[in-house]
């Protein structure tokens, strides 16, 4: 299957099986929002609660909070939001297309990659086994110019990005002849910032209203109350608060489903650290957050680490841990030495003290922080294209199957009586009364159990139990895997624990020991 179709497949699949709908879908959609349905909503709040969990639970100094999205307006001047958290677009003035100019430069030097990853696909296939793929990329001279081209427009990129030289950026887009995707041409206008911030007016127009802003990070509600924490929770650094909540970005480019949205949810954590500590803590992060992921089996080669460019306004190490998604590596989480920035604007813009007493240093000063910043939704979509299967089958007929991680499933068991009639729904009943406090199971009667069994293929419910007129006499039921589609007899006293242990979120946090 094309990596495009695969990816039109994700998205179809999840609207036919109420994972994520178009925000308000009947009036055309609003550009860059989602709904999740019935099913997402459960993916979503288990992954939720599995880095909840990692976090809270598997570390003794990290705690939790859930502050406001609405903030005192002078938060995000202090934390530089509203002088430097911009994009730099461009617009094609045949198309009128918005574009960001970093996007477009990146994606041309992804095709420049691309047009070497070819080159070297095709000599492996003509040299078979005796290819040395080392010395071919250092020695062939169509691909030391692919090289050398990407090289150099990589070196002016990277400096134009440092120096914020947006005629710089500019000047690349016309070199490099990129054109607008749209109308074809390279017609382009000035390049210029774009704040990315939405805002909104709170109080009533008679007493005058104040401007505010919708957050465009989780990580400010977690600065601005580290003494709070610090104090009632009697934390001694280094220790780490983290938060889950929406985020909300104006996004010029916002495409690709959910991967970029304009109204979105994090799962952030800050570690504060003494300062001169925070790049070995930075290190520690990158390798348990790696971890983290790893440990949901879809395959170490499917990550990698993405040292930043440009590093944000208040960062001094900055990396992204990017996975395969059907269009490419892309970013997923990000891991961000932030120094003591925030804690020292917040100092500097409120005048009150941010300073910690470290009783075993013997004195006061504000702490370093390194922060593990990933996004819910995007998370969210490498779930499903990691998943997402079609499959033949002997019969020649074809399933399509979500093979979520179990403790990820929005459903861990569907409970189908082979007819219905003679007491195999009511024998089934009894059975969902008495599991359904255990985990999500889902009761099903319509139909051929075939369809049924495609159904919860498609929903990635890990087991089906059958109920058929053996049951009434013996209390044993069919298990169905949803993986191997293997079954067996197994008694109605076991299900608790034989599905249970494989499908609680207990079993993938050990992974993490
Ligand atoms: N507090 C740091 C911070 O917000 P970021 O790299 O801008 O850092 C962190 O965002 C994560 O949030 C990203 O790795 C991504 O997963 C997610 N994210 C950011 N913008 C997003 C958007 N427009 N739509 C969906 N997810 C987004």
């Amino acid at each position: 299957m094309q990596i495009q179709d695969v990816f039109k497949k994700i998205v179809s699949h999840s609207k036919e099986y109420g994972f994520v709908f178009q925000s308000s879908e009947i009036y055309d959609g609003l550009g860059a929002v989602y709904d999740y349905g019935q099913m997402g909503v459960e993916l979503k709040n288990n992954i939720k609660k599995y880095w909840w969990d990692s976090m809270t639970l598997m570390y003794e100094n990290i705690v939790g909070i859930d502050s406001a999205i609405f903030m005192h307006p002078t938060v995000w001047k202090a934390s530089g939001h509203v002088d430097a958290f911009n994009d730099p677009l461009i617009d094609n003035k045949e198309s009128k297309k918005r574009y960001r100019a970093d996007v477009l430069i990146e994606e041309h030097l992804a095709k420049i990659d691309d047009k070497i990853e070819k080159e070297v696909e095709k000599a492996k296939k003509r040299f078979g086994e005796s290819f040395d793929e080392k010395m071919y990329r250092e020695t062939n001279p169509r691909i030391m110019g692919y090289q050398e081209e990407r090289d150099t427009i990589h070196a002016r990129f990277s400096k134009a990005l440092n120096d914020s030289d947006l005629e710089g950026l500019r000047q690349i887009i016309i070199d490099c002849e990129i054109a607008c995707p749209i109308s074809g041409t390279r017609n382009w206008t000035e390049v210029r910032q774009f704040n990315l911030m939405f805002s909104t007016e709170m109080g009533s127009t008679s007493e005058g209203s104040t401007k505010v802003y919708l957050r465009p990070e989780n990580a400010q509600g977690i600065f601005v109350n580290f003494l709070n924490v610090q104090k009632t929770g009697r934390m001694r650094v280094p220790f780490g608060i983290v938060q889950t909540g929406k985020a909300f970005r104006n996004e010029i480019v916002a495409r690709q489903f959910i991967f970029r949205m304009r109204e979105f949810e994090q799962m952030e954590m800050q570690f504060f650290v003494p300062p001169g500590e925070e790049l070995e803590w930075f290190e520690y992060w990158k390798a348990e957050r790696l971890k983290w992921h790893h440990a949901l089996g879809f395959g170490a080669e499917n990550y990698q680490f993405h040292d930043h460019e440009k590093m944000a306004h208040y960062a001094n190490a900055a990396t992204d841990i990017e996975y395969r998604m059907p269009f490419g590596f892309k970013e997923v989480e990000g891991i961000h030495s932030r120094t003591d920035y925030d804690l020292a604007q917040h100092e500097k813009f409120s005048g009150k003290k941010m300073q910690y007493f470290d009783p075993e240093k013997n004195k006061s000063y504000i702490p370093y922080v390194v922060e593990t910043s990933i996004g819910v939704d995007r998370m969210f979509l490498s779930v499903l294209a990691a998943s997402y299967a079609e499959e033949k089958l002997e019969n020649g007929e074809t399933r399509v199957v979500l093979r979520l991680p179990a403790q990820l499933a929005p459903i861990k068991l569907a409970i189908l009586p082979l007819v219905r009639k003679d007491g195999l729904p009511e024998k089934a009943r009894e059975i969902l009364n008495s599991l359904k406090f255990e985990f999500a199971c889902h009761y099903d009667e319509k139909d051929s159990i075939g369809k049924r069994y495609r159904r919860q293929d498609a929903i990635g419910t890990p087991f089906c139990i059958t109920i058929d007129h053996q049951t009434l006499e013996d209390n044993m039921v069919t298990v169905r895997n949803r993986d191997t589609m293997e079954q067996e007899r197994i008694s109605i006293d076991a299900l608790r624990t034989v599905i249970g242990d494989q499908v609680d979120m207990k079993s993938l946090l050990k992974k993490l020991v």
